[in-house]
Parts: structure tokens; C-alpha cells; sequence
């Protein structure tokens, strides 16, 4: 028996108790005369004593060679500590060890194994084994574990049936590029890993299993963000029989549950907002709602004056920024060369500091006097003591960018507390959206998603208008899910492949399957797919989703621990046919 308690357990009602702790020393003390040791598993720390008195000098001088990560199997007596630390749940206790057994040694670690470390980044990454034993990166497995735990709780309560589908598959387009797998008994042929499993869970539906789930992994090769990950795990839903409401409800509930359970947190009926009022009133499809700082379009109040910039353009915009009327002039021009960066691209920005007495200040006072900058304030909502914040331009193109200062002035101001959850829907999403680089439409959410009732027709006149049965749950600013209803019948689904520039062939030939499929007695159906990773990242009061992935990969995909991706030599190249012409 390795152990017989483990090194989070031990408390004072265990004193005079003979124990068998096993883990990793974490810190050796050596005062001479007494040796402590911290021992360490994933439950806790265990103080380990040894001293002239009560400990032999053979053993004493074994402890005072325990190096950092040895693990060790200790056997001793619990004993009350003479300084209790408050800070450790085993805190009042100590073991008196009078054995110990050296499982196996360890070489010096490259960075210190304690909740704030000297490792860079890149170090841990490549010793992500090492990390995975530090306190934060730990709790954070625990806390996915438990998320997916009542995640499963929930949905198989709710009579959802957890279904794997197969990962080597054909492309299923969620708008990424596709990782393939090259055949060997195909030659020349590849499978595609799964951007979602959609099609499956389409097809489950149509194979009457009614209510579906599955916490799967989905692999896309796009560009990596914070939020983003080649492979990642979606919670992914699908029901038969359902309209949009029913989705909205069922959803609505698990994440209800999960801020319950998980955090303690209870909030009524999520509030719902459409797109394209999302997109006017914080220029961003993914709004948090923590904080108000609610655009107001200026046009009217502040077009048709003198000033040429905002009268050439198509949008003119402002937020009110709480309190910020006392920036300086230094912190302005800062915030001026900030929307002005690349990143963000605006051209400039005009603002105008409402003070406390109710007079205004702006860099426009030329073309705009008190009653003109006072419409600005009704407009934007701005108080005494705030400063009005303005971009002009292209209406898309200043949403966006208006977007971005509003959250980087709410992240600068602390109104993003990690510890405050605001889910809301957004709903009536386009169904199309216009690349503006090869003219094409493509889907907005996914080929499969329909059209709203009766508007199929509209595809054909103005295809920008038409809106779909889809919705997104945003949390904290974050897309957390996305889904929607399908189409469930052949002609429908063929017709929209066609304004997606699909020839019939082409159809026939990479979702033909499907559309034979719903031939045969498909149900109506929709569904839903949260992102775990970022689910996960966020009650855990975090957004980089890396930090929440036992094993992630680096911001070049690359998993620096293992070196993947990584060459194949020539033999495996021939078994799979395959030739590699790189020109460099
Ligand atoms: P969608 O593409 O919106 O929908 O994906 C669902 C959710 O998955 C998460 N997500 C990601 N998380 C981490 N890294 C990524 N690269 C990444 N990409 C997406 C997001 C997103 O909301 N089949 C549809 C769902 C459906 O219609 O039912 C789908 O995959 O949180």
C-alpha cells in the first residue's frame, strides 16, 4: 500500500494516527538540528518533520538529501504542529516520519513547482507535466473536470444520449480550413478531422435518437487567438422536433445550472438581442453586458455643421466613457494613438469631456458649441464627469472600432469583473455573409442552418437580407455557443448549396449523403454547440482558453513538448503514396 491517506487530508483529529503519506517534495528546510520537508500530491501539502531528537541521524541525514521533486513514500506519526499556518488546510498537523522509501529521484526541475513560478512560458509549455503539478494549472484541470462533470449531469438528466461520431471524416465546412489525414489503403484520398460533428448529429436525428450530446473534440486550422485552438472541445447538442424557442429554453437551463452549481451564481431569464441591433448598439456581435457604454449614432446632431470629417461620413458614433472626464491630455493623445494603431485602424478621434460644472471641452469646439456637444451627451448618455468618445466612417468599419476602445476602456476602467456572469442570446443572425474579397456569399453560421419562415424566396432577390434560425449564448463578451435550426428537406437544402455557389455536383458529391439522408423521414431539428474550452475559461474568470487544456499547442500550433508537427520519413511517405515537392 502506497498510502494511506493522502497529503490534502490530514487534520488535528488524526493526531496520534500512523500514516503512510507518498508524493513529491516540494521545498526541504534544514535548521541543523530539525528538517522540515513539504510533501505534495494533487490534494494538498503535507509538512513532514524530522528532528535530532525524535529521529534516528541516519534518517535525518536521508531527509537532508531529498531533492526537489523526489517522490517518496513517508511513514510516521501525525503529531500537532508547535506554529500552525493557517494558509494550508493541513495546516495544525505535522508528520513525525520514522520511514522513508525513495520511489524514484528526479532531476533538478528546470522551473520552481509553486503557485507563483520563475518559468517563462515557453519553459512550461515544453514541461507542461512539470506545470500540470503547480496549484493554478492544476485547479484549472479540476475545474474542467468538474464543468464536463455537470455538463453530463444535466444533459442526462434532461434525456440527452451521448453519441461519439467518428473523427476521420470528409469536410465538414464550419468556415476553417480542415486538418487532413492521408489514406493508405486509399491512394491518393484523404479524410478530413471534423470542424464539428455536424452532418453526424444531423444524421442521429434523422436515425431517431431524439436528443443528442457528445463533449468531442473538433480540429480547425485557422489563426490562433487567446480564445482559439486547432483542436478544441465542444459540448455539442442536437434535438429533433424542436423550434428555436425550445433550443433557447433547454440551453438557457444548462447554463443556468452550471453558473448555479459551479459558481453560486442565479440569474433570471437571459436577455435576447438581435444582430443587428448588437451590431448597432455595441458593434460587436458578441456584446458584454457587464457594463453599459452603449454607442449612440451622432448623425443627425452632428452632421450638417462645418466639420468635413463627420459630414463625409457614412457613420458618426460615440460612447460615453464613466468618469473619465478628468484624463489628461496626455492619457487623451494616448488613447488617440490607440484607435489610430493598425490593429485597430481608426483615422482618429474626436472627444469631448462633459465636466462636473456641466460645461463641455471638445477638440471640436470650432465647429460645435454647449447646446450642439449637449445633444452629444443626450445621445451617448454621458453624465457629468464623463468623456465622449466619437469615431466616423465607414459604418461597419467604426462599429468595429468603436467596439474595440469601448472594451479596452471597460478592461482599463475594472468594469470587466471576472466574477460577474452576463449570458444573453443573440438572435436573427443573417443568413449570408458577403466576402467582400471574391464577391461570393458564404454561410454564416453553417450551410445547414434555415432560413426564417417564409423567407427562402428572398435568397433569390436580396440574399444580404435574408435572416436565419440561428443564435449564438455570449458570455462576458465571449461566443460561448452557436447553433441552429436545420434544414431538414432535400429541395430546401439543395437550393441553398446552389446561392453558396455549389454546382449540383459538387452538392451531390460532398453532401449528397445528407441531403439522401433527409429523404427518408427527416425530423425538424436544430441544435446548438458550446465551446468548452471557453466556457470553462470564463467561470473560471479567465479568457485564454490555454490555460484550461491539459496539453494545449503554442500560438504557431505548435506542441513544443512532444515537437509536433513533426517530418515522417521517406518509408512512411511511400507507404501513404505521398511525395513531397517543397520549393525553397
Ligand atoms: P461554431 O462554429 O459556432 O458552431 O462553434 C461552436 C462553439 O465552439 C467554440 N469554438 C472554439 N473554441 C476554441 N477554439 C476554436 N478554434 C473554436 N472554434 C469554435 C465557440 C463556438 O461558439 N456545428 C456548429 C454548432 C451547431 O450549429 O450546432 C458549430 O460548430 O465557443
Amino acid at each position: 500500500m502506497y498510502r494511506s491517506h493522502t497529503c490534502g487530508e490530514l487534520r488535528e483529529s488524526h493526531i496520534e494516527t500512523k500514516v503512510t503519506l507518498s508524493g513529491w517534495v516540494q521545498k526541504t528546510r534544514d535548521k541543523g538540528f530539525v528538517v522540515w520537508v513539504d510533501l505534495r500530491d494533487r490534494y494538498g501539502i503535507t509538512q513532514l518533520v524530522f528532528d535530532e531528537d525524535r529521529t534516528s541521524s541516519k534518517l535525518l541525514e536521508q531527509a537532508r538529501h531529498l531533492g526537489r521533486e523526489f517522490v517518496v513514500q513517508v511513514t510516521g506519526e501525525v503529531i500537532e504542529r508547535s506554529s500552525k499556518n493557517p494558509n494550508l488546510a493541513t495546516g495544525n498537523i505535522e508528520v513525525l516520519v520514522d520511514e522513508v522509501v525513495i520511489l524514484n529521484e528526479s532531476k533538478t526541475p528546470p522551473f520552481t513547482i509553486e503557485n507563483e513560478t520563475d518559468g517563462g512560458e515557453d519553459l512550461r509549455m515544453k514541461y507542461r507535466y512539470l506545470d500540470i503539478r503547480r496549484n493554478p494549472v492544476k485547479n484549472n484541470l479540476v475545474f474542467r473536470s468538474k464543468v464536463a462533470m455537470e455538463v453530463r449531469k444535466y444533459l442526462s438528466d434532461q434525456s440527452f444520449i451521448e453519441v461519439e461520431t467518428p473523427y476521420l471524416i470528409k469536410s465538414t465546412p464550419e468556415g476553417a480550413r480542415d486538418f487532413v489525414v492521408p489514406s493508405r489503403m486509399n491512394e491518393g484520398q484523404f479524410y478530413a478531422l471534423p470542424q464539428s460533428p455536424q452532418t453526424f448529429k444531423q444524421l442521429l436525428m434523422v436515425g431517431g435518437m431524439d436528443k443528442y450530446f457528445q463533449i468531442v473534440k473538433c480540429f480547425r486550422d485557422e489563426d490562433l487567438r487567446a480564445d482559439r485552438q486547432p483542436e478544441f472541445t465542444q459540448i455539442d447538442c442536437e434535438m429533433a422536433f424542436v423550434e428555436q424557442e425550445d433550443i433557447l429554453d433547454e440551453f438557457e437551463g444548462l447554463t443556468k445550472h452550471l453558473l448555479k452549481e459551479i459558481k453560486g451564481f442565479e440569474i433570471s431569464a437571459f436577455p435576447r438581442i438581435t444582430y443587428d441591433d448588437a451590431m448597432r448598439i455595441y458593434g460587436n456581435d458578441k456584446p458584454d453586458i457587464r457594463f453599459g457604454m452603449e454607442f449612440g449614432e451622432l448623425n443627425t446632431v452632428a452632421q450638417h455643421k462645418e466639420f468635413g470629417v463627420f459630414n463625409s461620413a457614412e457613420l458618426v458614433v460615440g460612447i460615453a466613457v464613466p468618469g473619465a472626464a478628468n484624463y489628461t491630455r496626455k492619457e487623451l493623445d494616448a488613447l488617440v494613438n490607440w484607435v489610430k494603431r493598425p490593429q485597430i485602424g481608426a483615422q482618429g478621434m474626436v472627444y469631448a469631456k462633459y465636466n462636473e460644472d456641466g460645461s463641455f471641452k471638445s477638440t471640436v469646439d470650432k465647429f460645435y458649441d454647449q447646446e450642439d456637444l449637449s445633444k452629444w451627451a443626450e445621445t451617448t448618455g454621458a453624465k457629468p464627469g464623463d468623456l465622449i468618445c466619437v469615431l466616423s466612417g465607414d459604418a461597419n468599419k467604426t462599429r468595429a472600432q468603436l467596439s474595440a476602445l469601448r472594451m479596452e476602456l471597460a478592461e482599463r476602467l475594472g468594469l470587466r469583473n471576472p466574477e460577474e456572469f452576463a449570458p444573453l442570446w443573440v438572435i436573427d443572425f443573417p443568413l449570408l455573409e458577403l466576402d467582400e474579397e471574391t464577391g461570393n456569399y458564404h454561410a454564416m453560421h453553417h450551410p445547414f442552418t434555415s432560413p426564417k419562415p417564409g423567407q427562402l424566396e428572398l435568397l433569390e432577390t436580396d440574399p444580404s437580407a435574408v435572416r436565419a434560425n440561428a443564435y449564438d449564448l455570449v458570455l462576458n463578451g465571449n461566443e460561448i455557443g452557436g447553433g441552429s435550426i436545420r434544414i431538414h428537406d432535400r429541395d430546401v437544402q439543395s437550393t441553398m448549396l446552389k446561392h453558396l455557389g455549389f454546382t449540383p455536383e459538387e452538392a451531390q458529391a460532398q453532401f449528397g449523403f445528407l441531403m439522401d439522408a433527409f429523404q427518408y423521414g427527416a425530423p425538424p431539428h436544430g441544435g446548438i454547440a458550446f465551446g468548452l474550452d471557453r466556457l470553462v475559461s470564463i467561470l473560471g474568470g479567465q479568457e485564454t482558453i490555454r490555460d484550461f487544456i491539459a496539453f494545449p499547442k503554442n500560438n504557431s500550433g505548435r506542441d513544443v513538448m512532444i515537437d509536433a508537427p513533426a517530418a515522417i520519413d521517406q518509408e512512411q511517405l511511400r507507404e501513404l503514396n505521398l511525395k513531397l515537392d517543397i520549393k525553397g
